[in-house]
């Protein structure tokens, strides 16, 4: 499974490609305002930290407006994924612009039968948001699963990026029920990197190199 960093910090996505451990970027809105920059300026600047596929959400209702959004959107660089909300006009646009080539991310799905049409619409990813079903009371890794599923019994090449992380285990579970992609907030990476026999194992380490005779 790949790993996505899911902020449109671009001092976090600098550390998380230091790491080498990310290979793709999602933003939306909400992230987008946490920056109080130009969004134009932030997703320029993601593009120049991150060789790789990088989603940038239209706003627009209308299949028209998101079609327009999106071409410009795609004109900022070759990297540029269009997140498309899983609307009857989002599936609208998706099935123009992959005709058109520009790869698409319908996001805000919350169920496999809305993944399964915007696969068949023509979408480059599908975003299943999993923390939004566990605040609600619902299994989001079960979406994860039965979307896995079903694009394995049809063939289906739209990759799932499993969204809405809220923890270490979303991700690991994400991965063993075969997720393409998991979209990862900043924290949670960070989180992902700890263990604490890992702290104790150094600690031991250099209490014990202490010991070894030096020339
Ligand atoms: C996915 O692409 C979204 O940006 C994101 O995962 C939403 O997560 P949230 O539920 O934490 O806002």
């Amino acid at each position: 499974m790949k790993l996505f960093i899911d902020t449109a910090n671009v001092n976090e996505i600098r550390e998380a490609e230091a790491w080498g451990v990310i290979c793709g970027v999602t933003t939306n809105p909400s992230l987008i305002a946490r920056e109080g920059r130009d969004f134009v300026e932030v997703v320029k600047e993601i593009t120049s930290i991150v060789d790789g596929p990088i989603s940038a959400e239209v706003i627009s209702l209308e299949h028209e407006g998101m079609i327009k959004e999106a071409r410009e959107l795609a004109k900022i660089h070759k990297n540029i994924v269009i997140k498309i909300p899983m609307t009857i006009e989002g599936l609208k646009a998706v099935k123009v612009l992959s005709k058109e080539g520009i790869k698409t991310n319908v996001t805000l799905i919350f169920s496999s039968a809305q993944a399964l049409l915007a696969a068949r619409a023509g979408a480059t990813y599908v975003s299943p948001f999993l923390g939004r079903l566990d605040d609600v009371g619902m299994d989001g890794m079960y979406l994860i699963e039965e979307i896995v599923n079903i694009f394995d019994n049809y063939g289906i090449e739209t990759e799932i990026i499993a969204a809405s992380i809220r923890n270490p285990i979303h991700v690991e579970k994400a991965a063993l029920a075969g997720a393409h992609i998991a979209t990862v907030p900043f924290n949670v990476l960070q989180q992902m990197t700890k263990h604490p026999l890992t702290d104790i194992g150094i600690d031991r380490f250099l209490k014990d190199w202490e010991k070894v005779p030096k020339k």
